[in-house]
């Protein structure tokens, strides 16, 4: 997984992705050349065994846990930088959608926003990094006339959460310029179209991710909870396995299986059930089709998922391919292809990291 490393000579200043996700590290090292993204090395290492659990379930480890195993991955993958940007689970943060007054001066803007974001946040103000942006409008000439107000997508994270990723960056020696909260950096990575209004699913190891983004911004965020660590554990159920053999067999067959139990296809009926009811709620309160999905994640590999999907939506479906955003060899493409979604997050904070540069 690291031999990348070794085929480029380095020139410029490389920089690098972290994705700490619930069921393994991810690390992405892009440099920039002639204004393009070049892959340098990438690489992935689940936290599972370092927690007593297995490959692909999720952990609960400790900060002292998860510096040992991204140790060891920036070891094995040969990464050749400290300069680097973080993820912060979506699990962690609070994003809320209000409508707030709308001012036309800037300043008076922002002094709004800052005061009315109190509001929303469950806990002082001091306790959490808060941050907004401003959702950009349909048809701004016609409507500005007269606008009353202005959606406003309001982020905050708790300081403890940040603390804890500062101090597994800091003891692995790394340096962070910024810390992302996953669906921003999943964003840039896989939206190739932002004029259309798309549904990311992130099939994560607990969780599933959905996001409806809008030009380019999210519009809507929720978290569905279950993933594909579930998927595993239903095989292993229903096929009386362990969750070692049976994630190899979710690997090797995904909903190809010929299994009559159709367990990998119940946990997912559950999860798009539910994103299918986030898709119309959507669609009906804003009158505007979402015109595709895009699966993302380790779990939005799985064989055959694209297939099933577009069945139950009836809207086009494309698996998540973050690796074309950057440079490499021909004869990787098969292979970056394959592994993408699992690396979106990790591809989305290089790419911004490589604007620093
Ligand atoms: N080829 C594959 N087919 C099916 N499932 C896969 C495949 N590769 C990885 N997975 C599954 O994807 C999950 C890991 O995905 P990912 O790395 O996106 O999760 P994570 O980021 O650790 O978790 P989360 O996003 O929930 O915090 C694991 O449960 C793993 O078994
Ligand atoms: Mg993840």
């Amino acid at each position: 997984m690291s031999f990348l490393g070794s085929l480029f000579s380095k020139r410029e200043k490389s920089v690098l992705g972290v994705d700490i996700g619930s069921s393994s590290l991810k690390v992405v090292q892009l440099r920039k050349e002639h204004g393009r993204a070049v892959l340098e090395t990438y690489g992935e290492l689940a936290l599972g065994p370092y927690g007593g659990s297995e490959v692909g379930q999720a952990t609960n480890l400790s900060a002292e846990q998860i510096t040992e195993t991204l140790k060891d991955l920036l070891r094995e993958a040969k990464v050749t930088t400290k300069s680097c940007a973080v993820s912060i689970p979506f699990a962690r943060s609070l994003l809320t959608l209000v409508d707030l007054p709308y001012r036309k001066d800037p300043i008076e803007q922002k002094t709004i926003i800052e005061l009315e974001a109190r509001k929303y946040i469950p806990v002082p103000v001091s306790e959490v990094q808060l941050d907004w942006f401003i959702v950009p409008e349909d048809e701004p000439s016609e409507k500005n006339i007269q606008k009353e107000t202005v959606q406003v997508l309001i982020i905050a994270v708790h300081n403890d959460e940040l603390k804890l990723l500062q101090n597994v960056i800091a003891s692995a020696g790394l340096q962070a310029s910024f810390y992302e909260i996953e669906i921003f950096s999943t964003i840039r990575a896989v939206v190739k179209e932002p004029v259309k209004t798309v549904m990311v699913l992130d099939v994560g190891a607990s969780s599933t991710k959905t996001y409806v983004v809008e030009r380019g911004v999210v519009a809507f965020s929720h978290s569905i909870s279950a993933g594909s660590q579930d998927i595993t554990r239903a095989i292993a159920v229903s096929r009386n396995l362990s969750i070692a053999s049976a994630e190899a067999l979710k690997k090797k067959r995904g909903l190809e299986s010929d299994d009559e139990s159709g367990s990998p296809e119940l946990v997912f009926a559950r999860i798009f059930s539910e994103a299918r009811r986030v898709l119309i709620q959507y669609e009906t309160a804003h009158k505007k089709p979402v015109t595709s999905i895009i699966l993302t994640g380790g779990g939005g590999v799985t064989k055959e998922l694209g297939t099933y999907a577009k069945k139950l939506f009836s809207v086009d479906v494309q698996v998540a391919d973050p690796f074309v955003k950057a440079e490499a060899p021909a004869f990787m493409r098969p292979i970056l292809e394959g592994i993408g979604p699992e690396f979106a997050v990790a591809v989305g904070l290089a790419l911004r990291k490589l604007d620093e540069v």
